[in-house]
């Protein structure tokens, strides 16, 4: 990572005026420019004036955030080439207004053991942002035999996961928990428990009923939430649940914090965004496990990240060929694109209160809560930043704040610009989104990573 560092800052101008805009990290909102020097914060402050030679980026109408941080990515390498590079993933993270990402480990081979994450640390040195690694908890995400933890945590892995799948026996669960919290380290949990999930294509409920499809009930991911609840009370340790999707699962978090355990919980932009009303046409494009839920579990969601209840939001990148989701239903493979799209949709869902589905006709719903744009730029980045272990005080560049002498990876956002997701704009090598072609609201003007300008007017700079 020192060396992706040090290529990114010797491709950033000497010096860089973010001007105009409204600065908002953990400390709240103002009106400044942001003056960069050589990877760095200079100055913030109203009207500095623009030094000789300083490339300016005009930030007006726009908010100046830290960079997004996305802890849920898949960025199929090694294995998934054809779906998705550490390279690709990173430009299409960039246009979405992240500098840093973690990489699932769900590749193959998994991202289980010290050579394979060094080889994913050496690919992320061509990357447009920071790339942060994630390690298996099992061998080979087989459920079965711990995964040396040990030294890959030697590398710099912070966090552990099978995702894709939860770890099945809950025994094995309790000593990855012990292991963990001996070194530090978060384990992070794909709660689905796969003999109640079973063959289900969908969310188990009137949806799959009138379509006839089986499902995939919310039991199945509650089911897991309460058991790994039960292993963190008995073992300590620090647990994360991916992807929450289900009412039952955030009243069992809420209990849980309410009690002092260290949990930590995420949601999908997709998850607030859509309903299982979706695949009323049958399309893989909105097969995703967990599955699109039904209206009251989309509310409860957001309901839990407007009340500070939810951690972080992330996008469960999950990109995938056409040969594997332009296919029936039952075939296809679980995963939308979320990268590109996650600052939009999350805008309209949980500060515009716009109605599943969003982007494709939802409308304004006056009972759905707003969360304003402070605690909604918190979501996607000094609260997930600091679950990842790459805030300034844990030796990280994430996650701000925006003050003098701070790495200068940020985000300038508009609120306000209207939109259409054209395939062409994909940076993804795959093309798995919901919302091709959709008009959305919010989009990410400029990105900043390590002070170089990878994304200007939001166009990836290479
Ligand atoms: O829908 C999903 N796709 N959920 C996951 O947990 C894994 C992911 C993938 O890797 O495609």
């Amino acid at each position: 990572m020192a060396e992706a560092r040090r290529r990114t800052t010797r491709r950033a101008p000497r010096v860089l005026v973010l001007r105009g805009g409204t600065v908002v990290d953990e400390g709240g909102a103002r009106r400044a420019d942001v003056v960069v020097r050589e990877g760095r914060i200079d100055a913030v402050g109203p009207d500095l004036g623009v030094p000789g030679g300083a490339t300016v980026l005009e930030a007006d109408g726009c908010l100046v955030t830290p960079g997004f941080v996305d802890l849920h990515c898949h960025l199929r390498q090694p294995g998934g080439e054809t779906a998705e590079t550490v390279v690709s993933a990173s430009r299409a993270a960039v246009l979405g207004g992240f500098t840093a990402v973690v990489a699932m480990p769900n590749t193959e081979p998994a991202i289980d053991q010290a050579s394979v994450v060094r080889e994913v640390q050496a690919l992320a040195e061509d990357a447009l942002c920071e790339v942060a690694v994630a390690g298996a908890i099992t061998v080979g995400r087989a459920g079965e035999r711990l995964a040396p933890l040990g030294e890959m945590a030697a590398l710099g892995v912070r966090l552990f996961t099978d995702d894709g799948r939860g770890v099945q026996d809950g025994g094995v669960l309790r000593r990855a928990l012990d292991y963990a919290r001996g070194l530090g380290v978060t384990l992070a949990e794909h709660c689905e428990d796969e003999a109640i999930a079973g063959a289900g294509l969908m969310h188990e409920g009137v949806w799959s009923s009138r379509l006839g499809l089986p499902g995939r009930p919310a039991a199945a991911e509650e089911a897991m939430v309460a058991r790994d609840l039960a292993l963190l009370r008995a073992t300590g340790g620090r647990l994360h649940l991916l992807h929450l999707s289900s009412a039952g699962s955030f009243r069992l978090v809420a209990a849980a914090k309410a009690e002092g355990l260290a949990v930590t919980a995420e949601v999908t932009p997709h998850h607030l965004a859509l309903t299982d009303a979706c695949l009323a046409d049958f399309d893989p494009v909105w097969k995703v496990h967990p599955p699109l839920r039904g209206g009251a579990d989309v509310a409860a969601a957001r309901e839990a990240c407007a009340s500070g209840l939810v951690d972080a939001l992330a996008t469960d990148h999950a990109p995938h060929p056409p040969e594997a989701k332009e296919v029936p239903l039952d075939e296809a493979a679980p995963g939308m694109l979320g990268l590109q799209t996650a600052w939009p949709v999350a805008l309209a869902a949980l500060h515009d209160g716009v109605a599943p589905p969003v982007g494709l006709g939802g409308e304004p719903d006056p009972g759905s809560p707003r969360v304003d744009l402070v605690r909604l730029v918190g979501l996607l980045s000094w609260q997930p930043a600091r679950i990842a272990g790459l805030v300034p005080e844990e030796g990280g560049t994430q996650g701000g704040p925006i003050v003098p002498g701070a790495a200068a990876n940020l985000a300038v956002l508009d609120p306000a610009c209207r939109w259409r997701l054209e395939a062409g704009a994909l940076a993804s090598l795959s093309r798995n989104s919901p919302w091709l072609g959709a008009t959305l609201t919010g989009r990410v003007r400029h990105t900043v990573v390590a002070g170089e300008p990878v994304v200007v007017g939001g166009e990836a700079q290479r």
